[in-house]
Parts: structure tokens; sequence; C-alpha cells
């Protein structure tokens, strides 16, 4: 069977990344969550006292790396794995979205995106993926819901990592700041692909709305 590629963009706790997950791994497909590149980078450069305002600094010290990864996703894949929890952290999510306003960074991660997919049979998440980074990819989903619920959700799936230390509120607060950051993509997106609410769907309802599309699709 062909394989193609799946992009799903989506606000800040959508809940891409869990859905992509399960969806990539129920087809045999590769996930990429491409937040997590915007992580890295805004980590790495932070931990190298690079603030995101310098951004010509901050766009020579990502461009090395940026071929490094390209020669050898592997590893950067692995490393990315190792530092998974301390790259969900909100903080690093907050920097990540000042850092992701830089455009030629922007820039080296469609690079490495594209590259990536290049053999088909990969499920990615971000904000711009289905209009900017792979306008190309032969399903394109919008997933959203409803302030108050991805609220709750990233609130359940932060209280496990930060051992009760953050509160609904503050999740709701963050969330809002981030829409509003990220807001010019989220409305392109929404232009360029299929809109799913996902604000009365179960975690498995939504799983079956993407692969009922995947499905037409490569049987098409
Ligand atoms: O999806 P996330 O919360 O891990 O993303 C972190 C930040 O990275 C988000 O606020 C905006 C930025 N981002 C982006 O601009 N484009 C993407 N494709 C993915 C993330």
């Amino acid at each position: 069977m062909p394989k193609i590629n799946i992009a799903i963009d989506g606000p800040a706790g959508s809940g891409k990344t869990t859905i992509g997950k399960i969806l990539a791994e129920r087809i045999n497909y590769h996930f990429i969550d491409s937040g997590l590149f915007y992580r890295y980078f805004a980590k790495n450069c932070w931990d190298n006292n690079l603030n995101y305002k310098e951004k010509e600094k901050v766009v020579e010290f990502c461009f090395q790396q940026t071929q490094d990864i390209i020669q050898d996703p592997t590893s950067f894949f692995q490393l990315l794995e190792k530092q998974r929890i301390t790259l969900n952290q909100p903080e690093i999510g907050k920097l990540a979205s000042h850092f992701a306003t830089i455009l030629e960074l922007r820039e080296m991660i469609y690079q490495i995106v594209r590259k990536i997919v290049i053999s088909k049979g990969f499920v990615v998440g971000g904000r711009d993926i289905t209009f900017k980074v792979l306008p190309k990819a032969e399903v394109k989903v919008f997933l959203t819901a409803d302030l108050v619920i991805r609220a709750q959700r990233r609130y359940q799936q932060l209280k496990i990592t930060s051992e009760g230390k953050i509160k609904l509120a503050e999740v709701e607060a963050e969330l809002i700041e981030r829409d509003q950051r990220d807001r010019n993509n989220i409305l392109a997106a929404e232009k360029s692909s299929l809109r799913v609410d996902t604000s009365n769907f179960s975690l498995a309802e939504s799983v079956e709305k993407i692969y009922n599309l995947y499905l037409k699709k490569i049987n098409n």
C-alpha cells in the first residue's frame, strides 16, 4: 500500500500529539511532533545564554546544529526522546513560542521536517504544517477544541509531571497567551485544512475521525 503524509495542526492543548501518536502507531507510520523541535532549539539557546531577542546570534547558533540534524536525524530523535520530559515543561513551551517568532529559525525547522518526511509514512503535528511546511501532505487536518476543554486536558497531563504543583487557572491563562502568539498560524491552518473539533469527542473518537480521512485518501 502506498504511504502518504498526514499533517495535523492545531492550537496548544488540542490533542495533536496524543492523537497523532496513536494514529501513527495504528497505521504503522512515524509521528513527528514539530513543537518539540521548537522546544529543543529554544532550550538549547537558553542554556547557552542566548535570548530570543538576539536574533542573529540565535540563527548562527542554530545553523550548524540544523546541518548536523539533517545529516543524522536518528541521533536527533534519540536526543529528543531523552529530553522529552524537560522539553514538555510549560516554561519551555512558553520560551519556544518566543523563539518561534524568528523566521530564520522556522525555516531551519521546515528544512529538517521536509527532509525527514520525504520517504512518506509520517504523521506530523504542529502549527503550520498544513499550509507552510507540507502544503502537499495528502491529509491535512486542523484539530481544535474549546479553550476550557483544552485547558482541562493539558492540566491532566501536566498534573502528573509537575507533581501537583500546577493549577488549572494557570494552564488556561497560559493557553490564552499562547493562542494569541500563535494566532496567525492558527488562522491560516484553519483555512487550509479540514477542521475537526474534538470538544465533544473521546480520544478514541478523535483518532477514528482522522483514521477515516486517511482510509478515504489511500482507497481513492
Ligand atoms: O505544540 P507545542 O506546544 O509543543 O509548541 C511549542 C511552541 O512552538 C508553540 O507555542 C509555537 C511553536 N510552534 C510553531 O510555531 N510551529 C510549529 N509547527 C510547532 C510549534
